[in-house]
Protein backbone atom coordinates (compact mmCIF):
# COMPACT_ATOMS: atom_id res chain seq x y z
CA UNK A 1 0.00 0.00 0.00
CA UNK A 2 1.46 3.21 -1.12
CA UNK A 3 1.20 6.82 0.78
CA UNK A 4 -2.46 7.49 0.37
CA UNK A 5 -3.52 3.82 1.20
CA UNK A 6 -1.77 4.39 4.17
CA UNK A 7 -3.34 7.94 4.79
CA UNK A 8 -6.40 6.02 3.69
CA UNK A 9 -6.10 3.12 6.41
CA UNK A 10 -5.09 5.56 9.09
CA UNK A 11 -8.71 7.31 8.53
CA UNK A 12 -10.33 4.17 8.26
CA UNK A 13 -8.71 3.57 12.04
CA UNK A 14 -9.67 6.07 13.29
CA UNK A 15 -13.55 5.84 11.98
CA UNK A 16 -13.52 2.47 13.01
CA UNK A 17 -12.20 4.19 16.97
CA UNK A 18 -15.08 6.44 16.31
CA UNK A 19 -17.81 4.21 16.26
CA UNK A 20 -16.50 1.75 19.43
CA UNK A 21 -15.92 4.97 21.12
CA UNK A 22 -19.20 6.78 20.31
CA UNK A 23 -21.18 3.79 22.08
CA UNK A 24 -18.99 3.78 25.08
CA UNK A 25 -20.84 4.44 28.34
CA UNK A 26 -24.29 4.94 26.62
CA UNK A 27 -27.18 3.25 27.64
CA UNK A 28 -28.37 0.43 25.56
CA UNK A 29 -30.65 1.49 23.13
CA UNK A 30 -29.24 5.09 23.01
CA UNK A 31 -25.47 3.41 21.96
CA UNK A 32 -27.14 1.56 19.04
CA UNK A 33 -28.57 4.78 17.69
CA UNK A 34 -25.42 6.58 17.56
CA UNK A 35 -23.90 3.89 16.09
CA UNK A 36 -26.70 3.42 12.96
CA UNK A 37 -25.98 7.36 12.56
CA UNK A 38 -22.33 6.75 12.31
CA UNK A 39 -22.93 3.73 10.18
CA UNK A 40 -24.86 5.63 7.93
CA UNK A 41 -22.29 8.53 8.15
CA UNK A 42 -19.01 6.26 6.69
CA UNK A 43 -21.46 4.29 4.31
CA UNK A 44 -22.75 7.90 2.88
CA UNK A 45 -18.63 9.22 2.89
CA UNK A 46 -17.78 6.05 0.81
CA UNK A 47 -19.83 6.38 -1.64
CA UNK A 48 -19.44 10.15 -1.97
CA UNK A 49 -15.61 9.11 -2.09
CA UNK A 50 -15.13 5.37 -3.60
CA UNK A 51 -11.99 5.54 -5.30
CA UNK A 52 -10.35 6.50 -1.95
CA UNK A 53 -11.75 4.41 0.26
CA UNK A 54 -11.45 0.87 -2.52
CA UNK A 55 -8.57 0.00 -0.39
CA UNK A 56 -10.65 -0.95 2.72
CA UNK A 57 -13.47 -2.93 0.58
CA UNK A 58 -12.95 -6.39 0.37
CA UNK A 59 -15.57 -6.45 -2.67
CA UNK A 60 -15.30 -8.11 -5.81
CA UNK A 61 -14.08 -5.32 -8.38
CA UNK A 62 -16.14 -6.85 -11.21
CA UNK A 63 -19.59 -6.38 -9.55
CA UNK A 64 -18.56 -2.37 -10.73
CA UNK A 65 -19.20 -3.90 -14.33
CA UNK A 66 -22.82 -4.50 -13.68
CA UNK A 67 -25.33 -2.27 -15.04
CA UNK A 68 -28.59 -1.45 -12.73
CA UNK A 69 -31.48 -4.14 -14.28
CA UNK A 70 -33.97 -2.56 -16.91
CA UNK A 71 -36.40 -2.35 -14.09
CA UNK A 72 -34.57 -0.38 -11.93
CA UNK A 73 -33.65 2.58 -14.88
CA UNK A 74 -37.87 2.48 -15.86
CA UNK A 75 -38.13 2.76 -12.21
CA UNK A 76 -35.47 5.93 -12.35
CA UNK A 77 -37.22 7.39 -15.87
CA UNK A 78 -40.76 7.22 -13.92
CA UNK A 79 -39.43 8.44 -10.70
CA UNK A 80 -41.03 11.97 -10.75
CA UNK A 81 -43.62 11.45 -13.05
CA UNK A 82 -47.34 11.21 -11.65
CA UNK A 83 -49.57 8.91 -13.63
CA UNK A 84 -52.63 10.37 -14.83
CA UNK A 85 -55.46 9.34 -12.02
CA UNK A 86 -58.12 8.93 -14.55
CA UNK A 87 -56.50 5.51 -15.16
CA UNK A 88 -56.20 2.24 -13.54
CA UNK A 89 -52.09 1.07 -13.86
CA UNK A 90 -51.64 -1.60 -16.88
CA UNK A 91 -47.76 -2.73 -16.48
CA UNK A 92 -46.56 -4.96 -19.72
CA UNK A 93 -43.58 -3.93 -18.74
CA UNK A 94 -42.46 -6.69 -16.68
CA UNK A 95 -41.92 -10.45 -18.08
CA UNK A 96 -43.62 -12.37 -15.55
CA UNK A 97 -46.34 -14.92 -16.36
CA UNK A 98 -49.79 -14.07 -15.38
CA UNK A 99 -52.02 -17.00 -16.07
CA UNK A 100 -52.84 -19.07 -13.12
CA UNK A 101 -51.00 -21.84 -11.80
CA UNK A 102 -52.47 -25.57 -12.99
CA UNK A 103 -54.20 -26.80 -10.12
CA UNK A 104 -52.45 -30.32 -10.71
CA UNK A 105 -49.25 -28.36 -10.14
CA UNK A 106 -50.31 -26.70 -6.99
CA UNK A 107 -51.70 -30.55 -5.48
CA UNK A 108 -48.40 -31.98 -6.85
CA UNK A 109 -46.30 -29.13 -4.77
CA UNK A 110 -48.58 -29.47 -1.54
CA UNK A 111 -48.48 -33.70 -1.75
CA UNK A 112 -44.85 -33.44 -0.97
CA UNK A 113 -44.28 -31.28 1.01
CA UNK A 114 -42.63 -33.76 3.35
CA UNK A 115 -39.14 -33.62 0.92
CA UNK A 116 -38.58 -30.46 3.23
CA UNK A 117 -37.36 -32.53 5.80
CA UNK A 118 -34.37 -33.68 3.66
CA UNK A 119 -31.87 -32.14 1.51
CA UNK A 120 -31.68 -33.04 -1.78
CA UNK A 121 -28.69 -33.73 -3.91
CA UNK A 122 -27.53 -31.41 -6.20
CA UNK A 123 -27.80 -33.49 -9.62
CA UNK A 124 -31.96 -33.90 -8.06
CA UNK A 125 -33.63 -37.52 -7.96
CA UNK A 126 -33.40 -39.98 -11.26
CA UNK A 127 -37.26 -39.64 -11.59
CA UNK A 128 -36.93 -35.89 -12.49
CA UNK A 129 -33.94 -35.96 -14.68
CA UNK A 130 -35.67 -38.94 -16.47
CA UNK A 131 -39.17 -36.53 -16.57
CA UNK A 132 -36.86 -33.88 -18.01
CA UNK A 133 -35.28 -36.20 -20.91
CA UNK A 134 -38.40 -37.52 -21.59
CA UNK A 135 -39.67 -34.43 -22.16
CA UNK A 136 -37.02 -33.54 -24.90
CA UNK A 137 -37.29 -36.84 -26.73
CA UNK A 138 -41.34 -36.00 -27.91
CA UNK A 139 -40.88 -32.11 -27.87
CA UNK A 140 -37.78 -32.51 -29.95
CA UNK A 141 -37.67 -35.86 -31.42
CA UNK A 142 -34.72 -36.83 -29.88
CA UNK A 143 -32.89 -40.10 -29.53
CA UNK A 144 -32.70 -41.27 -26.12
CA UNK A 145 -31.19 -39.29 -23.68
CA UNK A 146 -29.52 -40.63 -20.86
CA UNK A 147 -30.78 -39.22 -17.46
CA UNK A 148 -27.69 -39.76 -15.32
CA UNK A 149 -25.40 -37.75 -17.92
CA UNK A 150 -27.65 -35.37 -20.57
CA UNK A 151 -29.26 -33.39 -18.06
CA UNK A 152 -29.92 -31.73 -14.60
CA UNK A 153 -32.43 -30.04 -12.50
CA UNK A 154 -31.91 -26.06 -12.21
CA UNK A 155 -33.73 -23.42 -10.02
CA UNK A 156 -35.22 -21.76 -12.88
CA UNK A 157 -32.81 -21.05 -16.07
CA UNK A 158 -31.68 -17.20 -14.90
CA UNK A 159 -29.44 -19.01 -12.11
CA UNK A 160 -27.92 -21.70 -14.76
CA UNK A 161 -27.70 -18.91 -17.28
CA UNK A 162 -25.34 -16.97 -14.97
CA UNK A 163 -23.79 -20.23 -13.43
CA UNK A 164 -22.54 -22.07 -16.52
CA UNK A 165 -20.34 -18.76 -17.72
CA UNK A 166 -18.68 -19.27 -14.41
CA UNK A 167 -17.91 -23.24 -15.58
CA UNK A 168 -16.88 -22.58 -18.91
CA UNK A 169 -14.99 -19.74 -18.68
CA UNK A 170 -10.89 -19.37 -18.56
CA UNK A 171 -10.35 -15.57 -17.49
CA UNK A 172 -7.05 -16.04 -18.02
CA UNK A 173 -7.20 -16.30 -21.72
CA UNK A 174 -9.25 -12.84 -22.10
CA UNK A 175 -11.98 -14.44 -22.81
CA UNK A 176 -14.75 -13.24 -25.11
CA UNK A 177 -18.55 -14.04 -24.17
CA UNK A 178 -20.99 -13.56 -27.82
CA UNK A 179 -24.48 -11.99 -26.54
CA UNK A 180 -27.65 -11.04 -29.00
CA UNK A 181 -28.46 -7.73 -28.93
CA UNK A 182 -30.70 -6.96 -27.70
CA UNK A 183 -30.41 -9.32 -24.78
CA UNK A 184 -31.35 -11.05 -21.43
CA UNK A 185 -29.47 -9.17 -18.83
CA UNK A 186 -28.17 -11.88 -17.36
CA UNK A 187 -25.62 -12.96 -20.16
CA UNK A 188 -23.87 -9.55 -19.61
CA UNK A 189 -23.33 -9.95 -16.02
CA UNK A 190 -22.50 -13.58 -16.24
CA UNK A 191 -19.62 -12.81 -18.20
CA UNK A 192 -18.68 -9.95 -16.41
CA UNK A 193 -18.46 -12.04 -13.23
CA UNK A 194 -16.41 -14.59 -15.00
CA UNK A 195 -13.94 -12.35 -15.83
CA UNK A 196 -14.55 -12.00 -19.45
CA UNK A 197 -15.66 -9.23 -21.65
CA UNK A 198 -19.50 -9.15 -24.05
CA UNK A 199 -19.48 -8.78 -27.34
CA UNK A 200 -22.88 -7.91 -28.56
CA UNK A 201 -23.98 -9.46 -31.56
CA UNK A 202 -27.05 -6.61 -32.75
CA UNK A 203 -29.88 -8.33 -33.81
CA UNK A 204 -30.97 -7.49 -37.53
CA UNK A 205 -34.77 -6.32 -38.23
CA UNK A 206 -34.34 -7.40 -41.83
CA UNK A 207 -33.53 -11.06 -41.12
CA UNK A 208 -36.59 -11.46 -38.56
CA UNK A 209 -34.63 -10.29 -35.68
CA UNK A 210 -31.82 -13.15 -36.08
CA UNK A 211 -28.28 -11.89 -34.75
CA UNK A 212 -25.78 -11.43 -37.51
CA UNK A 213 -22.71 -13.31 -36.54
CA UNK A 214 -21.20 -12.37 -39.50
CA UNK A 215 -20.24 -9.13 -38.21
CA UNK A 216 -18.26 -10.73 -35.32
CA UNK A 217 -14.31 -9.78 -36.55
CA UNK A 218 -12.19 -12.51 -37.49
CA UNK A 219 -9.79 -11.21 -34.72
CA UNK A 220 -12.76 -12.02 -32.28
CA UNK A 221 -13.60 -15.36 -32.57
CA UNK A 222 -10.45 -17.22 -31.78
CA UNK A 223 -11.27 -15.53 -28.33
CA UNK A 224 -14.68 -16.68 -27.79
CA UNK A 225 -15.87 -19.15 -25.20
CA UNK A 226 -19.03 -18.76 -24.87
CA UNK A 227 -21.81 -17.52 -27.14
CA UNK A 228 -25.58 -17.15 -25.50
CA UNK A 229 -28.48 -17.53 -27.83
CA UNK A 230 -32.15 -17.11 -27.33
CA UNK A 231 -34.44 -18.53 -29.32
CA UNK A 232 -37.20 -17.90 -29.12
CA UNK A 233 -35.40 -14.33 -28.72
CA UNK A 234 -36.11 -12.30 -25.88
CA UNK A 235 -37.92 -9.58 -26.56
CA UNK A 236 -37.87 -9.95 -30.28
CA UNK A 237 -39.68 -13.69 -30.29
CA UNK A 238 -37.18 -14.79 -33.24
CA UNK A 239 -36.57 -18.18 -33.26
CA UNK A 240 -33.33 -19.69 -35.00
CA UNK A 241 -34.02 -21.75 -38.15
CA UNK A 242 -32.16 -24.87 -39.07
CA UNK A 243 -29.46 -22.91 -41.38
CA UNK A 244 -28.92 -20.32 -38.46
CA UNK A 245 -27.75 -23.00 -36.73
CA UNK A 246 -25.94 -25.31 -38.95
CA UNK A 247 -23.50 -21.94 -39.28
CA UNK A 248 -23.77 -21.48 -35.75
CA UNK A 249 -22.11 -24.97 -35.17
CA UNK A 250 -20.17 -24.62 -37.87
CA UNK A 251 -17.86 -21.82 -35.99
CA UNK A 252 -18.55 -23.50 -32.45
CA UNK A 253 -16.47 -26.37 -33.95
CA UNK A 254 -13.93 -23.69 -36.11
CA UNK A 255 -13.31 -21.92 -32.84
CA UNK A 256 -14.30 -24.69 -29.83
CA UNK A 257 -16.85 -21.79 -28.05
CA UNK A 258 -19.68 -23.39 -26.07
CA UNK A 259 -23.32 -22.49 -26.93
CA UNK A 260 -25.36 -21.78 -24.07
CA UNK A 261 -29.02 -22.10 -26.02
CA UNK A 262 -31.50 -20.06 -23.84
CA UNK A 263 -34.99 -21.49 -24.87
CA UNK A 264 -37.59 -20.75 -21.85
CA UNK A 265 -40.42 -19.18 -24.21
CA UNK A 266 -40.02 -22.88 -26.37
CA UNK A 267 -43.69 -23.60 -25.89
CA UNK A 268 -45.09 -19.90 -26.29
CA UNK A 269 -45.74 -19.77 -30.56
CA UNK A 270 -47.67 -18.59 -32.81
CA UNK A 271 -47.38 -20.74 -36.28
CA UNK A 272 -48.37 -24.18 -37.01
CA UNK A 273 -45.23 -25.96 -35.89
CA UNK A 274 -43.04 -25.66 -32.24
CA UNK A 275 -40.10 -23.85 -32.63
CA UNK A 276 -36.66 -25.89 -33.61
CA UNK A 277 -34.86 -26.38 -30.87
CA UNK A 278 -31.12 -26.07 -29.86
CA UNK A 279 -30.71 -30.17 -29.54
CA UNK A 280 -33.09 -31.19 -32.43
CA UNK A 281 -31.12 -29.14 -34.52
CA UNK A 282 -27.79 -30.70 -33.68
CA UNK A 283 -29.58 -34.11 -34.11
CA UNK A 284 -31.03 -32.95 -37.63
CA UNK A 285 -27.67 -31.60 -38.93
CA UNK A 286 -25.98 -35.36 -37.24
CA UNK A 287 -23.78 -33.45 -35.22
CA UNK A 288 -24.25 -34.59 -31.41
CA UNK A 289 -24.36 -32.39 -28.38
CA UNK A 290 -20.31 -31.48 -28.30
CA UNK A 291 -20.36 -27.85 -26.60
CA UNK A 292 -23.83 -27.54 -26.61
CA UNK A 293 -25.76 -26.90 -23.28
CA UNK A 294 -30.07 -26.09 -24.03
CA UNK A 295 -31.74 -24.13 -21.06
CA UNK A 296 -35.27 -24.60 -20.42
CA UNK A 297 -38.00 -23.91 -17.93
CA UNK A 298 -41.26 -24.03 -16.32
CA UNK A 299 -41.62 -20.63 -15.51
CA UNK A 300 -43.46 -19.85 -18.46
CA UNK A 301 -44.53 -23.05 -20.29
CA UNK A 302 -46.38 -23.97 -17.03
CA UNK A 303 -46.79 -20.75 -15.76
CA UNK A 304 -44.98 -21.52 -12.40
CA UNK A 305 -42.41 -18.76 -12.32
CA UNK A 306 -42.30 -18.58 -8.48
CA UNK A 307 -41.54 -22.46 -8.30
CA UNK A 308 -37.97 -21.83 -9.79
CA UNK A 309 -37.64 -24.83 -11.46
CA UNK A 310 -35.85 -25.69 -15.03
CA UNK A 311 -33.03 -27.82 -16.49
CA UNK A 312 -29.60 -27.96 -18.53
CA UNK A 313 -29.17 -30.99 -21.10
CA UNK A 314 -26.51 -31.39 -23.95
CA UNK A 315 -23.21 -31.89 -24.14
CA UNK A 316 -22.35 -34.61 -21.36
CA UNK A 317 -18.51 -33.31 -20.59
CA UNK A 318 -20.08 -29.81 -19.48
CA UNK A 319 -23.03 -31.09 -17.36
CA UNK A 320 -20.16 -33.08 -15.50
CA UNK A 321 -18.21 -29.96 -14.63
CA UNK A 322 -21.39 -27.85 -14.09
CA UNK A 323 -22.77 -30.43 -11.46
CA UNK A 324 -19.29 -30.30 -10.07
CA UNK A 325 -19.22 -26.28 -9.73
CA UNK A 326 -23.49 -26.35 -8.56
CA UNK A 327 -21.98 -28.82 -5.63
CA UNK A 328 -20.12 -26.34 -4.16
CA UNK A 329 -22.35 -22.94 -4.95
CA UNK A 330 -25.31 -24.85 -2.99
CA UNK A 331 -28.08 -25.30 -5.55
CA UNK A 332 -29.92 -28.30 -5.75
CA UNK A 333 -33.55 -28.22 -5.86
CA UNK A 334 -35.76 -28.88 -3.17
CA UNK A 335 -37.18 -32.46 -3.43
CA UNK A 336 -40.77 -30.90 -3.27
CA UNK A 337 -40.56 -28.74 -5.84
CA UNK A 338 -38.58 -31.43 -7.81
CA UNK A 339 -41.87 -33.66 -7.86
CA UNK A 340 -43.83 -30.99 -8.85
CA UNK A 341 -41.64 -30.40 -11.75
CA UNK A 342 -42.17 -33.79 -12.36
CA UNK A 343 -45.77 -33.47 -12.92
CA UNK A 344 -45.26 -30.31 -14.83
CA UNK A 345 -43.47 -31.83 -17.53
CA UNK A 346 -45.16 -35.24 -18.14
CA UNK A 347 -48.09 -32.85 -19.11
CA UNK A 348 -49.28 -31.46 -21.84
CA UNK A 349 -52.68 -30.06 -21.38
CA UNK A 350 -52.30 -27.33 -19.92
CA UNK A 351 -49.19 -26.31 -21.92
CA UNK A 352 -51.38 -26.46 -24.84
CA UNK A 353 -53.96 -24.29 -23.36
CA UNK A 354 -52.28 -21.74 -21.86
CA UNK A 355 -50.78 -21.10 -25.78
CA UNK A 356 -54.25 -21.20 -27.06
CA UNK A 357 -54.73 -18.21 -24.20
CA UNK A 358 -51.45 -16.57 -25.59
CA UNK A 359 -52.43 -16.85 -29.19
CA UNK A 360 -55.86 -15.40 -28.99
CA UNK A 361 -54.56 -12.53 -26.92
CA UNK A 362 -51.30 -11.53 -29.62
CA UNK A 363 -54.32 -11.94 -32.51
CA UNK A 364 -56.27 -9.65 -31.18
CA UNK A 365 -53.74 -7.02 -29.89
CA UNK A 366 -50.72 -6.88 -32.09
CA UNK A 367 -53.40 -5.74 -35.45
CA UNK A 368 -54.60 -2.85 -32.85
CA UNK A 369 -51.18 -1.48 -32.21
CA UNK A 370 -50.20 -2.01 -35.86
CA UNK A 371 -52.27 0.82 -37.03
CA UNK A 372 -49.93 3.17 -35.07
CA UNK A 373 -46.33 1.23 -34.30
CA UNK A 374 -44.45 -0.65 -36.56
CA UNK A 375 -44.87 -4.32 -34.75
CA UNK A 376 -46.03 -7.66 -36.40
CA UNK A 377 -47.11 -11.05 -34.51
CA UNK A 378 -43.63 -12.63 -34.03
CA UNK A 379 -42.81 -16.09 -34.30
CA UNK A 380 -42.99 -17.14 -30.34
CA UNK A 381 -42.55 -15.58 -26.64
CA UNK A 382 -44.66 -13.28 -25.06
CA UNK A 383 -43.36 -9.92 -25.93
CA UNK A 384 -44.42 -7.12 -28.38
CA UNK A 385 -40.96 -5.53 -29.94
CA UNK A 386 -42.36 -2.60 -31.64
CA UNK A 387 -40.89 0.53 -33.23
CA UNK A 388 -42.59 3.45 -32.13
CA UNK A 389 -41.52 6.28 -34.40
CA UNK A 390 -43.82 4.81 -37.56
CA UNK A 391 -45.69 8.43 -37.07
CA UNK A 392 -43.87 10.50 -34.39
CA UNK A 393 -40.31 11.07 -33.89
CA UNK A 394 -39.97 10.19 -30.38
CA UNK A 395 -36.69 8.39 -27.99
CA UNK A 396 -38.36 5.17 -26.57
CA UNK A 397 -37.62 6.22 -23.05
CA UNK A 398 -39.70 9.53 -23.93
CA UNK A 399 -42.61 7.77 -25.19
CA UNK A 400 -42.19 5.08 -22.52
CA UNK A 401 -42.31 8.26 -19.97
CA UNK A 402 -45.60 10.28 -21.60
CA UNK A 403 -47.44 7.05 -21.86
CA UNK A 404 -46.90 6.44 -18.77
CA UNK A 405 -48.12 9.93 -17.22
CA UNK A 406 -50.71 10.16 -19.44
CA UNK A 407 -52.79 6.66 -20.01
CA UNK A 408 -51.00 4.90 -16.88
CA UNK A 409 -49.79 2.12 -19.12
CA UNK A 410 -46.13 1.26 -18.45
CA UNK A 411 -43.77 -0.43 -21.26
CA UNK A 412 -40.38 -1.07 -21.18
CA UNK A 413 -38.12 1.11 -23.23
CA UNK A 414 -36.15 -1.09 -26.24
CA UNK A 415 -32.57 0.81 -25.54
CA UNK A 416 -32.90 -0.80 -22.00
CA UNK A 417 -32.83 -3.74 -22.59
CA UNK A 418 -29.99 -3.55 -25.13
CA UNK A 419 -26.48 -2.17 -25.71
CA UNK A 420 -25.28 1.00 -28.06
CA UNK A 421 -22.70 -1.67 -30.27
CA UNK A 422 -20.75 -0.99 -33.66
CA UNK A 423 -22.25 2.32 -34.02
CA UNK A 424 -26.15 1.86 -33.18
CA UNK A 425 -28.28 0.86 -30.38
CA UNK A 426 -30.26 -1.78 -31.63
CA UNK A 427 -33.40 -0.84 -29.25
CA UNK A 428 -33.31 2.72 -29.47
CA UNK A 429 -37.06 3.85 -30.89
CA UNK A 430 -38.45 0.19 -29.72
CA UNK A 431 -40.40 -0.83 -26.51
CA UNK A 432 -40.98 -4.19 -25.05
CA UNK A 433 -44.34 -5.04 -24.11
CA UNK A 434 -44.74 -7.99 -22.14
CA UNK A 435 -48.59 -9.52 -23.19
CA UNK A 436 -48.63 -11.53 -19.85
CA UNK A 437 -52.27 -10.43 -18.64
CA UNK A 438 -55.43 -10.83 -19.07
CA UNK A 439 -56.86 -9.91 -22.39
CA UNK A 440 -59.01 -7.90 -21.84
CA UNK A 441 -56.40 -5.97 -20.00
CA UNK A 442 -54.09 -5.97 -22.62
CA UNK A 443 -56.69 -4.96 -25.12
CA UNK A 444 -57.52 -2.31 -22.55
CA UNK A 445 -53.63 -1.03 -22.81
CA UNK A 446 -53.48 -1.44 -26.46
CA UNK A 447 -56.24 1.15 -26.73
CA UNK A 448 -54.94 3.66 -24.69
CA UNK A 449 -51.40 3.23 -26.58
CA UNK A 450 -53.17 3.98 -30.32
CA UNK A 451 -55.00 6.98 -28.54
CA UNK A 452 -51.72 8.29 -27.18
CA UNK A 453 -49.70 7.60 -30.48
CA UNK A 454 -52.56 8.95 -32.53
CA UNK A 455 -52.43 12.28 -30.19
CA UNK A 456 -49.21 12.71 -30.18
CA UNK A 457 -48.92 12.13 -33.87
CA UNK A 458 -51.99 14.83 -34.23
C1 LIG B 1 -34.63 -14.82 -22.03
C2 LIG B 1 -34.85 -15.33 -20.66
N1 LIG B 1 -34.08 -16.35 -20.23
C3 LIG B 1 -34.23 -16.85 -18.99
C4 LIG B 1 -35.17 -16.33 -18.13
C5 LIG B 1 -35.22 -16.90 -16.74
O1 LIG B 1 -36.40 -17.56 -16.48
P1 LIG B 1 -36.49 -18.61 -15.29
O2 LIG B 1 -35.32 -18.39 -14.40
O3 LIG B 1 -37.78 -18.30 -14.62
O4 LIG B 1 -36.45 -19.96 -15.91
C6 LIG B 1 -35.98 -15.26 -18.52
C7 LIG B 1 -36.95 -14.71 -17.59
O5 LIG B 1 -37.66 -13.78 -17.80
C8 LIG B 1 -35.82 -14.76 -19.84
O6 LIG B 1 -36.57 -13.76 -20.29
Amino acid sequence: MGPAGDMHSSAMITLRGAYSEVSKGKPCREARAHRTALRVGIASIIRRFPTHFHHFRSVNPLLSKLQPYPFEKLRHLFGRVTPNAKFSAISLGIGEPKHPTPLFIQQALADNLSGLATYPTTAGTDQVRRAICRWLERRYQLPTLNPATDALPVNGSREALFALAQVVIDPAAKAVVVCPNPFYQIYEGAAFLAGAEPFFVNSDPARNFAPDFSSVPADVWPRVQLLYICTPGNPTGAVLTLDDWRALFALSDKYGFVIAADECYSEIYFGDHPPLGAMQAANQLGRGYQRLVAFSSLSKRSNVPGMRSGFVAGDADILKQFLLYRTYHGSAMSPSVQAASIAAWNDEDHVEKNREKYIRKFKQVTPLLAEVLDVALPDAGFYLWAKVDKLINISDAEYAKQLYAEYHVTVLPGSYVAREAHGWNPGASRIRMALVAEVDECLEAAQRIVEFTRKLAA
